[in-house]
């Protein structure tokens, strides 16, 4: 089952939506397959926002994402990464869709509540960052054939 890294950011801890948004994720059928409380030291968010490195709101982006506590998921699902970024909206909360976490929740463009992996190889190497093999699971869904139908193309 495909899986993707998602961070509430510190924004959505110190706001108390972690329950409204991880039941977003999970009305939509994914589960869990990690999760953490954690506080991101800013060599692992240098790491992790390294494609954005030099950019104009580089250094805002790594003081907003150590800011505080922030919960640290894996969600599996199919096509989890693509169903999860639709979930979250567009990057910036005033052009973000009503019905979206970032349109429903905010109007700013760099505190914009989470982050969701881009694509399979970015979700790999973000996943990796955060979790050891072992703490990850694959938790049995019982109504999964009614969620995603087996013999699905
Ligand atoms: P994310 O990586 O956090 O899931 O967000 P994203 O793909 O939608 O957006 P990305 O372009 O990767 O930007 C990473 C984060 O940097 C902050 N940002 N601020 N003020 C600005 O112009 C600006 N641009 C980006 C946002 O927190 C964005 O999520
Ligand atoms: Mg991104």
């Amino acid at each position: 089952m495909e899986r993707t890294l998602i961070i509430l950011k510190p924004d959505c801890v110190s706001r108390r939506l972690v329950g409204r948004i991880i039941r977003r994720f999970e009305d939509k059928g994914l589960t869990i397959a990690g999760m953490k409380l954690m506080r991101i030291s800013r060599e692992l968010a240098e790491r992790h926002y390294a494609g954005h490195a030099g950019k104009p709101f580089y250094a805002g982006l790594i003081d907003y994402i150590t800011s505080g506590p922030v919960v640290v998921m894996v969600l599996a699902g199919p096509g989890a990464i693509a169903v999860c970024r639709k979930l979250m909206g567009a990057t910036f909360g005033p052009q973000a869709e009503p019905g979206t976490i970032r349109g429903d929740f905010g109007l700013s463009r760099t505190f914009n509540l989470v982050h969701g992996s881009d694509g399979p190889e970015s979700a790999a190497a973000e996943i990796a960052l955060y979790f050891g093999p072992g703490e990850l699971m694959d938790v049995p869904m019982p109504d999964a054939a009614w969620i995603n139908r087996p013999d699905e193309a």
